[in-house]
């Protein structure tokens, strides 16, 4: 199995995808600490392994919670390998209906501020530690790409993609690789937000395989990336979003 003998932490673990990144990683031989908002929730999720996961309570934009998470995944598995930073939040609003508080400053929190206090911990922990390791986090088609709806989340992943190549060229020298994965529509409560404005149709029809991504996919690739195979990707943010940034909206195949 590509990740036996890996401890590796995940947030964000009770939502669409970071379940599945437990469950992939977990059937790839990994322990893993599932880490969310709601402690209860993340060890009801762990209580459904055999010892395999750790369920702990995490708010991502609290730096010393952040670090508390990392010392209890040394203390309680003896080791750690990989960091996911992967909790993201979105609140569909157009531009001109923004608070400017309520709509910049607690998606920046989590999404930027969030995955800059991962990476710090993280990179630090590893120093400590003595050893390589890998730090992934969860970006967005829409760091690339304009869409409305979504300017705080858009900026924020965008930040997240510059974060991944800064932090992959200081933490080189210490072994540790740093790569983001770039999801495009994948079904989980986060897009479930767009059923009920009414756009769950026009939005799945822009896929190209006229369906949606599944969260197994995507842990699919972020095992890889955790594993040893993926040892030259550095830096990168890897696209996994069923061709939604190279295409446009194939408009006479969508005919009759
Ligand atoms: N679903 C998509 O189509 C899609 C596409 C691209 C990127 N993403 C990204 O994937 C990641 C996971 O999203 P998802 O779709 O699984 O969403 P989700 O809403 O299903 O899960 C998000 C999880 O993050 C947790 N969380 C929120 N704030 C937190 C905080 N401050 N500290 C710790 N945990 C916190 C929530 O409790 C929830 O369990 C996010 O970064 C999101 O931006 C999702």
């Amino acid at each position: 199995m590509k990740l036996e003998g890996k401890v590796a932490i995940v947030t964000g673990a009770c939502g669409g995808i970071g379940q599945a990144i437990v469950n992939t990683f977990v059937a790839s031989g990994a322990r893993v600490v599932a880490a969310d908002l709601d402690g209860a929730q993340a060890a009801g999720l762990a209580a459904e392994y055999d010892g395999q996961v750790l369920g702990v309570a995490v708010d991502v934009t609290d730096y010393a919670a952040v670090e508390a998470m990392l010392e209890t995944a040394v203390t309680h598995f003896g080791t750690l390998d990989v960091v996911i930073n992967n909790a993201g939040i979105g609140m569909p609003k157009m531009l001109l209906d923004h608070d400017p508080v309520a709509d910049w400053d607690l998606v920046t929190q989590v999404n930027q501020k969030g995955v800059y206090h991962g990476i710090l911990a993280a990179g630090r922990q590893f120093r400590a530690l003595g050893k390589p390791g890998v730090i992934l986090n969860t970006s967005s088609v829409y760091g690339q790409m304009a869409s409305e709806m979504s300017f705080t989340y858009n900026v924020s992943k965008a930040a997240v993609d510059m974060m991944t190549k800064c932090a992959a060229l200081e933490l080189a020298p210490h072994g540790i690789r740093v790569v983001a994965v770039a999801p495009g529509r994948v079904d989980t409560p986060l897009l479930r937000q767009y059923e009920a404005l009414g756009l769950w149709e026009h939005i799945r029809r822009e896929q190209m395989r006229d369906q949606f991504t599944q969260p197994a996919e995507i842990a699919a690739v972020f095992a890889f990336l955790a594993s040893d195979e993926a040892s030259c990707l550095n830096g990168s943010t890897v696209d996994a979003e069923d061709g939604f940034v190279s295409f446009k909206y194939p408009l006479l195949s969508q005919q009759g």
